[in-house]
């Protein structure tokens, strides 16, 4: 019997849906490949359904997704709609109505000359972020209140024990699976003094794992490490809004928006996979976006549904054929969309 995955694929806006295709094309050399096969149902959400009335998506839409293995997910976000509505309902939404609450962000670069760092390599930028991915400021509460010079914006940022454990175990389990075995975890506990829970959990679920070197660094510190000394991480785990901050930087050392991915998990559930760009709009419909970040979506996604050998045979072409130069690069522009994707699609079926 064949191995069978349902994934549910949500283009969404802008390029979301050409580079979702163009993974898409990648995820086929990969079944044929490896012997697997997946069922596939493509969900309109997106602005385009919010801007003609309804709801973009709706929580019990959300809920349902709970059917799948795993969600291939393009990008979110129009200028026309009212910023940040739709993007907190699909994107935020699925992480919270689906609990995923590891963002797991590989800042890896496939070659050297993706790195704008001076004097670094690829070999220097290879490390993993674990961003918490429910809790923090991100929760959706708070509010502005009084009116004139009394107005006030409050929003708690609020981290409950399990939530912390729960991510700090698995950064662990990930940074043990990992050569260097080492993890650091990236906070503000200086200034925001409620975060030291962040550390007291450290120390506490480190103690599990003897075999793990483990430190803690500030997260303006950690901004400046990632430029200077990429060489020094290994794994990271971090607070939702820290990590959000700092894996755009991470994307940038590693090459850029256009080839970073991140995977929104939750362990032996229905999780979801994505570029880390956004919609990119004024690349929509040219065919010239890189689709190399929802590749490596791709990529991550197979591993969370049990298909390692395809999912590192995926990660290895991206890197071959960038390091070979037949993928000339990963800004918009560099090539057409299918063309990577054709390239890519070639290098997983025929290494
Ligand atoms: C990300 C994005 C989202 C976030 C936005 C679109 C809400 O920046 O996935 O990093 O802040 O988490
Ligand atoms: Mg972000």
């Amino acid at each position: 019997m064949t191995r069978a995955h349902r994934v549910a694929v949500i283009g969404g806006d802008g390029i979301g849906p050409e580079v979702t295709r163009a993974a898409l094309r990648v995820l086929d050399a990969a079944e044929r490949r490896f012997g697997f096969s997946t069922s596939r149902e493509e969900l309109p959400w997106s602005s385009a359904r919010y801007l003609e009335g309804g709801a973009a998506v709706t929580p019990a839409e959300i809920d349902a997704l709970r059917r799948f293995d795993a969600i291939l997910f393009g990008a979110i976000g129009d200028p026309r709609a009212p910023r940040g509505v739709v993007e907190r309902d699909v994107i935020l939404g699925m992480r919270r109505r689906l609990d995923l609450f590891v963002n797991l962000r590989p800042i890896v670069a496939y070659d050297d000359r993706l790195v704008p760092l001076k004097g670094k390599r690829a070999e220097d930028v290879d490390f993993v972020v674990v961003r918490e991915n429910t809790e923090d400021v991100y929760t959706q509460t708070g509010a502005i209140t009084g009116s004139g010079k009394d107005q006030v914006a409050e929003a708690p940022m609020r981290f409950t024990r399990p939530g912390i454990e729960r991510v700090v175990r698995y950064a662990f389990e990930l940074a043990r699976s990992r050569p260097r075995k080492h993890l650091t975890l990236v906070d503000k506990s200086n200034a925001i003094p409620v975060q030291q829970l962040w550390r007291d959990i450290l120390e506490e679920v480190g103690t599990g794992y003897p075999d793990v070197e483990r430190d803690a660094m500030y997260v303006d510190a950690a901004t400046m490490w990632f430029v200077l000394k990429p060489e020094r991480f290994d794994t990271i785990v971090t607070t939702n809004l820290f990590g959000d901050i700092i894996t755009d930087l991470g994307a940038a050392i590693c090459g850029g928006l256009g080839v970073a991915a991140s995977g929104n998990i939750n362990p032996g559930r229905t999780s979801m996979f994505e570029p880390i760009h956004g919609s990119a709009p004024k690349y929509a419909g040219r065919g010239v976006a890189s689709p190399l970040g929802a590749i490596g979506a791709v990529a991550l996604l197979l591993r969370h549904v049990g298909e390692r050998e395809a999912g590192d045979a995926v990660e290895r072409a991206i890197r071959d054929r960038l390091r070979d130069g037949r993928v000339k690069g990963v800004e918009a522009g560099a090539q057409r969309t299918d063309e990577v994707a054709e390239i890519i699609a070639e290098a997983v079926s025929a290494p």
